[in-house]
């Protein structure tokens, strides 16, 4: 494959290379010759491979793609039928012959044939075919904090099939608390959740280094399951992950709400064999989420107890910041409030924050090289 995208970038270079000697603006010609020349020799980018979404950032250009991590590939032959948001809609909808699947579990990598396949897919996709990794081109990726040494490999050897150069991993709390604007260098502890499909990061932070956290694989995935079982054992009536994951943007919640909400849902009975719908209600959904929910807030005292005195004043002056798609679950910052005590800040795009966070460290590799050198011998 990398011959097959060296010769094809020879071909574009040669395209934009002016054939005679520019008249005029010689210096200005050769600059942008320059520029292009180094856009092809480095394509420096940063990767969240999420359970649930996997996100890539491009300098200069931000959030390039925002993809569920899912791909659906034909059974017996393998071949890729679809890859992110197309294959997510296939979920718990696919004849005999096709598999919907999600490589990652829990934060890690679960099936790592099909994830490299689908970083390849959608680093192409992002970079436009024949563009991508040259010569030393940089690449962070997340990784949950937890992960063990095998989970670390497999991410590279991902990262490595799919053509990548310099590989870093950061740790996604690090990251998430850049991405949501905290100042990670200073001596002052902040405290940052970030609740994903699979993960739960807790992590108190200062001096470019984590302090202390807590990891626990409970996040919006099991609030989902939390949901399915309910459901089956309320109603008798059989749910996919897809309409649970719905239920849960739509009614889901921590706390109590100030107007309570109904759904309708629809299901195959599992008596009777056929479809059915039932009215549901926020209040019961609260009740099926009460076991992650409960995980989550538990974790965060844990990590509390765990945080050095003059770090744990500066979390009960400044509160911690909630990040990721699960931490938009209503009433779950006014819950931890509420359980510790402490201000809970959302930010604006929290499943942007791991990307952002680690495409700033990309940005300014002098400010971040503590990251970048303990990242590169992870
Ligand atoms: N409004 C919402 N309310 C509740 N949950 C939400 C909401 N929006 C997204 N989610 C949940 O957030 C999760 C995805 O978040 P995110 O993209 O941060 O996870 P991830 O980074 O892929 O996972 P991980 O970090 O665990 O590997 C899903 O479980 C999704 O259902
Ligand atoms: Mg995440």
């Amino acid at each position: 494959m990398s011959k097959n995208l060296t010769k094809n970038m020879k071909k574009r270079i040669v395209k934009d290379v002016p054939s005679s000697p520019p008249n005029g603006n010689t210096q200005g010609r050769y600059m942008s010759w320059l520029r292009i020349l180094k856009r092809y020799l480095s394509a420096n980018i940063a990767v969240d491979l999420g359970t649930a979404n996997t996100l890539i950032y491009i300098p200069d250009k931000g959030v390039a793609l925002n993809e569920p991590s899912v791909v659906a590939l034909e059974k017996e032959s393998h071949k890729l039928i679809a890859v992110g948001g197309d294959a997510k809609r296939m979920l718990g909808r696919t004849p005999d012959e096709i598999l919907a699947i999600r490589p990652l579990k829990d934060g890690v990598i679960s099936d790592i044939m099909v994830t490299e396949r689908m970083l390849d897919h959608f680093l192409k996709k992002t970079l436009h075919q024949g563009r991508f990794f040259r010569y030393k081109s940089r690449v962070i990726i997340c990784v949950p904090a937890g992960i063990t040494e095998v989970e670390r490999r497999a991410v590279r050897q991902a990262a490595n099939q799919a053509g990548a150069g310099d590989i870093y991993l950061v740790s996604e709390p690090i990251a998430a608390a850049i991405g949501a604007g905290l100042n990670v260098g200073g001596p002052r502890g902040n405290m940052i959740i970030d609740i994903g499909g699979g993960t739960t990061e807790i992590a108190v932070i200062a001096l470019d280094g984590i302090v202390c956290d807590t990891s626990i694989r409970v996040a919006g995935d099991e609030m989902d399951e939390g949901i399915v079982q309910h459901i089956k054992k309320k109603y008798n009536l059989l749910i996919g992950e897809s309409t649970a994951e719905q239920i849960k943007f739509e009614i889901g919640s921590a706390h109590e709400l100030e107007k309570e909400l109904t759904f309708r849902v629809k299901g195959r009975d599992l008596i009777k064999g056929i479809p059915n719908t039932e009215k549901i209600s926020s209040e019961e959904i609260r009740d099926a989420l009460k076991e992650p929910v409960d995980a989550i807030v538990e974790a965060t005292k844990q990590s509390l107890e765990l945080t050095p005195p003059e770090l744990a004043s500066d979390i009960v002056d400044n509160g911690l910041v909630m990040t990721g798609g699960g931490s938009q679950l209503r009433g779950l910052g006014k819950l931890i409030t509420k359980q510790t005590g402490l201000k809970v800040n959302c930010v604006e795009n929290p499943m942007e924050c791991v990307v952002r966070g680690a495409g700033e460290i990309l940005e300014n590799p002098k400010k971040y090289q503590k990251l970048l050198t303990r990242g590169k011998q992870l």
